[in-house]
């Protein structure tokens, strides 16, 4: 069973047509966006909100979030020029395909990473919600095969974040701060905190406690409940691979790690 993606510059994306593809390294980028990226469900939503947060000074939830969460890799460009500064832009691409205003600006960068094994399930799980776009019928076991080659969308978690991985390696290239949903979920008073530094935004304590609380899984999902986003809300927990993997795919995941990502600096995956 294959799953309904396009092939564009040798890698694979989302069936968004090769128009959006090829028109995203120039959208117009403002001095003071802030750029939020990942790989496919790493938390980008969840962390959307709360740079929105940050950057507005508001513990409201984005308007635009309802849809697709700032997402420039489909959002069409008449409405990314028309969001109200300061903007925080959501993409799946890695740093050499973000539009060219980004390396320019050096705008900031939030990078999202999550467990492989938390992903995979989670990505099977929203492949399979979305089946009209993706049109894809397979078990958990035929999708798994094809992550773990990287013939999704998006392509491999491995290669994606080794590349990140070089330029996190020289952060005088670009800043880049990296987000583990892991470490949000598990302190997320002190990561938020660690976020706003990065942003060079002044917060207090009880600021920082409205947005843990408007951004929490519950409380997310119940105000985004009609909206599109609604099924993006799944479980929002560490540890939900153990009801998915088998142990002999479990392995296949924790070599890929040992044998492709080794030297890579920016994480190393823990599962309790
Ligand atoms: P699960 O499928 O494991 O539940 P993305 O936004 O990058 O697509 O990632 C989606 C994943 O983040 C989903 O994981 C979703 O439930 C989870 N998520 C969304 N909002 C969250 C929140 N406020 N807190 C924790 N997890 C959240």
């Amino acid at each position: 069973k294959s799953l309904r993606a396009c092939k564009f510059n040798g890698k694979l994306f989302p069936a968004f047509g090769l128009e959006r593809l090829r028109t995203i390294p120039n959208i117009s980028i403002r001095r003071d966006d802030v750029m939020l990226c990942g790989y496919p469900k790493t938390g980008s939503h969840w962390v959307h909100e709360i740079l929105h947060m940050l950057v507005n000074g508001k513990s409201e939830l984005s308007k635009h979030g309802k849809g697709l969460g700032g997402m420039i890799d489909v959002m069409p460009d008449i409405i990314i020029d028309s969001l109200s500064s300061p903007r925080v832009l959501n993409s799946h691409f890695v740093y050499e395909d973000l539009p060219k205003g980004v390396r320019e600006h050096r705008t900031k960068i939030v990078l999202t990473v999550r467990n492989p094994k938390d992903t995979v399930v989670s990505f099977y799980n929203h492949v399979r919600n979305l089946e009209e776009f993706y049109t894809y019928t397979g078990e958990f076991k035929d999708y798994f095969e094809l992550w773990i080659e990287g013939n999704v969308d998006y392509g491999s978690y491995f290669d994606f974040y080794l590349s990140w991985d070089e330029l996190l390696k020289n952060q005088e290239r670009h800043p880049v701060l990296l987000v583990k949903y892991e470490d949000i979920k598990a302190q997320p008073m002190e990561n938020i905190k660690r976020i706003a530094q990065f942003l060079e935004v002044d917060v207090t304590d009880k600021f920082v406690a409205e947005i843990v609380e408007k951004t929490s899984f519950d409380s997310m999902k119940s105000k985004r409940a009609k909206a599109t986003a609604a099924k993006l809300f799944r479980k929002g927990k560490v540890g939900d691979w153990r009801n998915w993997l088998s142990e002999e795919q479990s392995e296949a995941v924790d070599k890929e790690w040992r044998t492709k990502m080794f030297g890579c600096t920016l994480y190393q995956p823990h599962y309790e």
